[in-house]
């Protein structure tokens, strides 16, 4: 056994997000591209006799109510492991953002407690157990790129597509993501995602222009009704060059892609408004970070 592991947990962005009905369980059934990104949170896990978070974010709870905490006793608990986990959470994803931070770090110790213990479990398992924690938790324990259905949990890897430079783009507030999927009404949609165009697209060395003018999501029709402010910061991100924006997730993060690294280095600055985090980010590779 291991006596300490650091693990990264990276965010993620929605490229696409198809809200397809709703289901008997009060899920949404979901048609979403999710892209892992290389703004990340570091966990450093150490088997303890107690099970124990410490945070540096003053506005993260570190309670049982943690997502990262969950997972441990879950992974503890399934797995017959002795004692408990110390957990050490660097957080730099920002909280209730549509970025999956949560869900990510909860990932990072389902993945990290199979290494410490020298496991060897399939990812698919660890998918499984993640499921159970949050709808976001899956994708995040397979990373990379990939199509996820159902609530978010049926998923399909895809390929690595063309390398993303963005500004990331977080307003003064945060929305439910359970309120906004409550909300959410197909018929207020103005603009539904074409999935088979998009994979068409998704290739390594395709043109971002045309991943950009393929980005689509559904919830965009609630969050933004919510928050006009995260629609004029679609249109800031136009005017400053960004070859499309969208609302990650249930929002309220904005995402805007540029053709290379320098452009997105360039627009970071007129993108930096009081009171909004700005980021300047790329697709997360695997062995980065
Ligand atoms: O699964 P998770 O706890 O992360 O989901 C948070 C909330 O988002 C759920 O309670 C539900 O209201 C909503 N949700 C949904 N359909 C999904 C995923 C999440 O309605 N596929």
């Amino acid at each position: 056994m291991r006596t300490e592991l650091i693990i990264e947990a990276p965010a993620k962005i929605n490229l696409l997000l198809d809200v397809r009905g709703k289901r008997v369980d009060g899920y949404h059934e979901l048609e979403t591209v999710m892209h892992q990104i290389d703004l990340s949170d570091t966990l450093c896990l150490r088997p303890a006799k107690k099970f124990e978070l410490s945070c540096d974010g003053a506005e993260l709870p570190c309670d049982e109510s943690n997502l990262a905490l969950q997972a441990a006793h879950l992974m503890y608990k399934s797995y017959g492991l002795p004692g408990g986990l110390e957990i050490e959470l660097t957080k730099r994803i920002p909280v209730g953002a549509g970025l999956a931070g949560g869900s990510s770090d909860a990932a990072a110790v389902i993945r990290g407690v199979d290494q410490l213990f020298e496991l060897g479990l399939e990812t698919a398992d660890l998918c499984r157990l993640g499921e159970r924690i949050g709808s976001d938790v899956p994708f995040c324990v397979l990373g990379g790129t990939a199509l996820a259905r159902g609530r978010g949990e049926v998923l399909q890897p895809l390929p690595a597509g063309p390398e993303l430079s963005m500004v990331l783009i977080k307003p003064p507030f945060s929305l439910s993501t359970a309120a906004v999927f409550d909300a959410f009404d197909a018929r207020q949609v103005q603009e539904w995602p074409r999935l088979n165009a998009f994979l068409s697209i998704w290739q390594p060395g395709e043109d971002v222009a045309r991943v950009a003018g393929a980005l689509c999501n559904v919830l965009e029709s609630v969050s933004l009704a919510l928050q006009p402010e995260i629609g004029e910061l679609k249109q800031l991100c136009l005017e400053h060059g960004a070859l499309g924006a969208l609302m990650s997730g249930s929002g309220p993060t904005v995402f805007a892609l540029y053709g290379s690294r320098a452009e997105a280095q360039e627009a970071l600055a007129g993108l930096s408004e009081p009171g909004y985090e700005t980021w300047l980010v790329h697709s997360w590779r695997t062995g980065e970070g």
